[in-house]
């Protein structure tokens, strides 16, 4: 696993080419009033990929130096990896979460952004993620992150936070999920505890 070092922004935008590669990943997630088999509440969605290297991971990627910013450079890869439903999501400054530094196995600085949806938009971008140019590529499906624990004390969240994840993406959600308020804090506390006993 590569060392982590939470960054500003503008200690990030310090860090310029060649030493450096930046990338931007993004969390959209909609408020859901369902209810899984009529009683759960899903609380949530919130949109995870399976990624073409077997890893669960975030929509996003490396800013080229084409893109005239970093967020130019999210809203490329968006399009490029969920297809026509992102073309207007349009993330901007104000939905930029972090910035963390990693020196393994490369230079990259990594930015994360979150932005909330309605869940009819939300479900636009899922119906038009299998028009997008990666999918089948990088992008090897969409999926939406289980907020619950179920009854058998691991199902829903421990499971899911059991999988692998890419870079810091599974710290990326735990700490959106936390920040955001996407489910009770002591009930995402326990899916860690959980999880990290299952290891
Ligand atoms: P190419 O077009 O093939 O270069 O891929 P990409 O531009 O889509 O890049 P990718 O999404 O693979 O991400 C670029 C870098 O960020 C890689 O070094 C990954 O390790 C890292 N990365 C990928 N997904 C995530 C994520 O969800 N969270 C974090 N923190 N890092 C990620
Ligand atoms: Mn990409
Ligand atoms: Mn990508
Ligand atoms: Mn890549
Ligand atoms: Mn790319
Ligand atoms: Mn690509």
């Amino acid at each position: 696993m590569s060392e982590l070092r939470p960054l500003t922004k503008a200690e990030a935008q310090s860090l310029g080419p060649p030493d450096w590669k930046h990338a931007c990943h993004a969390l959209l997630y909609a408020p859901n009033p369902g209810r899984l088999f009529g009683k759960i509440p899903l609380r949530f969605a919130v949109l995870m990929q399976m990624r073409f290297d077997g890893r669960l991971g975030f929509p996003g990627g490396f800013v080229d130096p084409r893109d005239i910013s970093l967020e130019e450079g999210l809203n490329r890869e968006l399009c490029e990896e969920l297809g026509p439903g992102a073309a207007s999501l349009h993330l901007a400054e104000k939905d930029y979460l972090s910035s963390h530094a990693s020196e393994q196995p490369q230079r990259v600085v990594m930015h994360f952004y979150a932005k909330q949806l309605s869940l009819e938009e939300f479900r636009m971008v899922e119906e038009g993620a299998i028009q997008a140019k990666d999918h089948g590529l990088e992008v090897m499906g969409l999926i939406r992150v289980p907020l619950y624990i179920l009854r058998d004390g691991v199902g829903g969240l421990p499971m899911f936070l059991s999988n692998t994840f890419i870079g810091n993406a599974r710290e990326q959600l735990i700490h959106a999920l936390d920040t955001l308020q996407l489910m009770p804090a002591e009930q995402l506390q326990k899916a860690v505890r959980i999880a990290q006993k299952r290891h």
